[in-house]
């Protein structure tokens, strides 16, 4: 059962699908898009960013996160993530460590670019995560 209604998911993956057309992917050529959407109900979207140094490629899940946070928003319900072939896509590692900081109980969608999707709790697919609460109180 999600906290959005079907408009809101659908509007989600429309705008996952729409930002991958943004993606600078010249070395993996594997176009992502992102829709992230805050508790007040704005939709940032983010595309997947690389480098000519490989290491230094950002993903569309973090790009979609980090602008964000930079302009205030720090509590999320959901986010939705596609690429640009038949399949659902599912967050790195690093994407899910990254979405932690900001809550357990983020929906993730796994979009396909048949608008198909998969959903699933960021808890459920990153199992004892480390997170603020780990940390001891300074
Ligand atoms: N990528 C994402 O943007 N999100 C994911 O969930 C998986 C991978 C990007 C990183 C890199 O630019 C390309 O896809 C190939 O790994």
């Amino acid at each position: 059962m999600s906290a959005l209604t079907n408009d809101q998911i659908e509007d989600l993956i429309t705008q996952s699908l729409e930002a991958r057309n943004f993606s600078y992917s010249p070395y993996s050529k594997f176009r992502v898009g992102a829709a992230l959407r805050t508790v007040d109900g704005k939709v940032y979207q983010g595309c997947n960013v690389e480098n000519a140094s490989y290491g230094g490629a950002i993903c569309a899940e973090r790009t979609a996160f980090v602008k964000a946070v930079s302009e205030g928003h720090l509590r999320f319900v959901a986010i939705a993530v596609s690429c640009d072939f038949n399949h659902y896509i599912t967050p790195c590692g690093i994407c899910r460590q990254f979405m932690n900081e900001f809550g357990k109980n983020l929906e993730i969608f796994f979009v396909n670019d048949d608008r198909t999707f998969k959903r699933a709790v960021l808890a459920d697919i990153l199992p004892f995560a480390f997170g603020p609460e780990d940390l001891p109180e300074k």
